[in-house]
């Protein structure tokens, strides 16, 4: 009977049915729609399915506020772990007491609160750090997060941190660096039955970055373009997680017991956040007009910020990842090879660790002079001036108050 009505369909369709469209556009129709089913099937990736108890588990996350991250923390919360959002602003600013609120309204969870670090800023990073570490006994903390992340849209200009670092390799990596650096004791003060993760996100770029050397390439304008700045970040990224990884393993416990802090890496894939459409629009008007034009191509091509976070949500739940060596590498819920022998290179490893060190050590006794300097200035005026003028705010160098300016677009 069916195969009649085909038939009869395709030849000159069936007298006593009411007008149906021409045949051959109704599969036309259905070719076309089970063609992007199934592309939109393929292009959002893969769905996690592993799970783990998360109740008074303590994690923190940067980038939590935004695309990925922000996935990520809201299902995490959802499972009940305690989140420790890593945010820009201060936990009073309206934006973060509102996204707070509603991070706790949807997941039914009150444990969501927010600290203030300044991922462009190493004085920042080390001022949140040092407060964490001096908590006697050590605080709880099963999971941290990497998930902030910037980049300049290609075309853009150059940008420098108010510490004179290139933004990329700041934000990217230098800031993770020193922040895992200084947590680092507690970290190894974890009981050695839990089972701590450091989960780091990259991006499948990194495998066309130009080498890391010492960290000294990144900060040269000659060498800087919008595209190397960003891999060679993730690269370094990446370099230095599996370098920390031995750091922690090296590790003798106190109790003699084995350490169970593990690394892992995971690419999300291209995924649409606000990142993603601030690369692909150059950061212009014009070039989100045309993103907005062409949206449905993205949709379908690209996951969205949902799809992105399952692989960081697999990294966090499955529990064979709590078990065995660190360091491996996620895509897809997957666990993959890394494309770069560098990754896993301990000569690279080293020299890019001590060149961040001396980087580091640098830029923050400089900072810390000019801080000082600003601190008296500031301390003079007060006494000087009378109540009828305007305190001064403290000075900063006109080079950086222009690479502030130049941040936003
Ligand atoms: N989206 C993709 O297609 C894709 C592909 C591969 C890899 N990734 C990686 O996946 C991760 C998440 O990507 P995404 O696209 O979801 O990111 P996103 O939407 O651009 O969000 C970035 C997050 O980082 C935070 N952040 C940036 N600069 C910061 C700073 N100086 N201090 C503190 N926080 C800062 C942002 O906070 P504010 O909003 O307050 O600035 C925001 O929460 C990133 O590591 C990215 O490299 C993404």
């Amino acid at each position: 009977m069916p195969i009649y009505f085909a038939k009869q369909a395709f030849s000159g369709g069936i007298s006593w049915l009411p007008d149906l469209p021409d045949p051959w556009t109704v599969l036309k129709v259905v070719v076309a729609l089970t063609t992007i089913a199934l592309l939109k099937w393929y292009s959002s990736g893969t769905a996690n399915t592993a799970e783990r108890q998360m109740h008074g588990k303590v994690v923190m996350i940067t980038g939590g506020t935004s695309g990925i991250g922000a996935v990520t923390a809201l299902e995490l919360a959802i499972r009940g772990a305690q989140i420790v959002l890593l945010t820009h602003q201060a936990p009073s600013d309206p934006f973060i007491v509102e996204y707070i609120e509603d991070m706790r309204e949807k997941s039914g969870n009150e444990m969501i609160y927010a600290e203030q670090v300044d991922l462009a800023s190493l004085y920042k990073v080390r001022q949140f750090a040092t407060k964490w570490i001096d908590n006697a006994p050590p605080r709880r903390l099963d999971m941290i997060i990497l998930c902030a992340a910037t980049l300049t849209p290609p075309g853009k200009p150059r940008v420098l941190t108010p510490e004179g670092l290139e933004e990329n390799w700041m934000v990217n990596y230098l800031a993770n660096f020193h922040l895992l650096g200084i947590l680092s004791p507690a970290i190894r003060a974890q009981p050695s039955d839990r089972d701590v993760r450091i989960i780091f996100t990259t991006c499948s770029s990194y495998q066309y970055a130009p080498p890391t050397d010492d960290g000294s390439m990144a900060m040269k304008e000659e060498y800087w373009t919008a595209s190397n700045a960003y891999t060679r970040s993730k690269l370094a990224l990446m370099i230095f997680g599996q370098a920390f990884q031995k750091h922690l393993d090296a590790y003798k416990r106190p109790d003699g017991l084995p350490g169970n802090t593990r690394v892992i890496f995971i690419d999300p894939g291209y995924s649409r956040t606000p990142g993603f459409r601030r690369w692909i629009s150059r950061g212009t008007i014009w070039g989100l007009a045309l993103y907005l034009a062409v949206w449905q191509t993205v949709w379908i091509f690209l996951k969205s910020a949902e799809g992105g976070a399952q692989s960081i949500l697999y990294a966090a739940m499955e529990v064979t990842l709590g078990r065995g060596p660190g360091g491996k590498f996620i895509k897809e819920c997957r666990e993959m090879t890394y494309k770069r022998a560098d990754v896993t290179d301990e000569k690279v490893a080293k020299k890019l660790w001590e060149g961040s060190e001396k980087l580091i050590e640098r830029i923050e006794r400089e900072e810390a002079v000019r801080r000082a300097l600003a601190k008296k200035e500031q301390e003079k005026a007060n006494k000087g001036g009378t109540s009828y003028e305007k305190k001064a705010e403290p000075s900063e160098p006109a080079s950086k108050t222009k690479s502030r300016k130049q941040k936003k677009v």
